[in-house]
Formats: structure tokens, sequence, C-alpha cells
């Protein structure tokens, strides 16, 4: 009889060990795949305007992924999570973009204001973001100021 361990099939010796050289060689070439962290310079006159208190809730919420003055946090240069966040700034940026807000024609402010409106709801910041950054997170003062700021109603 004995122990009834000793008749399973065990693990091949080393395998563990094996296991984990091909997880950590994987994950190290991962980070062959470089991201593009770019800060595009832009004209401080297109950058958008805003009062005071909603600038300082833009800055605090949303510049990150929604202007060119992204601050790149030191797990962006680590892939996959450096995928991840390049992938927000650069599809952030291409949606609302505060630093060149000035170029936008007057409807298309009118349609992102509109956006912001609906967004600040619910959907934005990105919680993924607000997780590690939660100083970012609205509250529902900082909501109502946005929101009437951007002029929009629900209707
Ligand atoms: C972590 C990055 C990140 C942050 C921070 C962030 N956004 Fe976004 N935002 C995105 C991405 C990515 C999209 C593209 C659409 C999507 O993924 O939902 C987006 C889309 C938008 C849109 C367009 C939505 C639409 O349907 O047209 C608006 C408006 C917006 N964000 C406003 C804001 C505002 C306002 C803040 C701050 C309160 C903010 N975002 C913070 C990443 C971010």
């Amino acid at each position: 009889m004995g122990n009834r361990f000793e008749n399973e099939q065990s693990v091949p010796k080393g395998a563990g060990k094996r296991l984990i050289i091909i997880l950590v060689s994987i994950i190290l070439l991962f980070q062959l795949i470089t991201i593009d962290k770019t800060n595009p310079p832009y004209d401080k006159k297109d950058q958008i305007q805003a009062p005071k208190p909603i600038m300082n809730i833009l800055k605090r919420s949303c510049w990150d992924c929604h202007s060119n003055d992204t601050i790149w946090p030191w797990y962006a240069n680590i892939a996959p999570f450096s995928w991840t966040i390049s992938r927000h700034v650069k599809v952030g940026r291409q949606y609302v973009n505060f630093s060149i807000w000035n170029t936008y024609t007057p409807e298309q402010k009118d349609k992102k204001l509109t956006a912001i409106y609906k967004s600040v709801h619910t959907a934005m910041p990105l919680s993924s973001y607000t997780q590690i950054h939660k100083k970012a997170i609205l509250t529902k003062q900082d909501r109502d100021m946005l929101r009437s700021w951007t002029g929009k109603s629900p209707f």
C-alpha cells in the first residue's frame, strides 16, 4: 500500500522550471514590440480654454488620454501594459484632444461637448485608469460642473 501518492504519475522533474523559463521568455519577447509614447508638440493657443475649476478637473481626470501632455507612467514601458496604455492614449486623442481643441470646427466642438456631457456620467474617465489614478475619479460635483460647462442638456 504505502503512500497513495506514490503511484500517481508525477510531473517529471524540471517541468515546472521549464514552464517558468518559457513564460519568462514570452514576456521578454513581448518587450520587443515597442509602442509609440509620443507627446506631439502643439500650439498653446490651440489648447482648450475653460474656467480654472474646469481646467483643473480636465487636467486631473482626462489629460493623460485626451491631450498631448500625457504623463507616461513607468509601467507604460512594460508590455503588455504598454500596449493597452498606448492604445487608450492614441484612441482617446482621436476622439477628443484638448491640446488641439481650437483646431476643431464649431460643429466638431459641439459634438464633442455633447459627447463629454454624456461620457462623464459613467464612461469617462476609463475605470481601468481610475483604479490606479484614484485622484481622477469624478465626484458628483465634478460631473455637475463639467456638464453645466458643456452647456448641453439631456434632451
Ligand atoms: C485612460 C484614458 C482615458 C481617460 C483618463 C479619459 N478618457 Fe475619454 N476616452 C478614452 C478612450 C480610449 C476613448 C475612446 C472610446 C472608448 O474607448 O470608450 C475615449 C473617448 C472619450 C470621448 C468620446 C466618446 C464618444 O462616444 O464620442 C469623450 C467625450 C471622452 N472620452 C471624454 C473624457 C473626459 C471628459 C475625461 C475626463 C473626465 C476622459 N475622457 C478621460 C480614454 C480616456
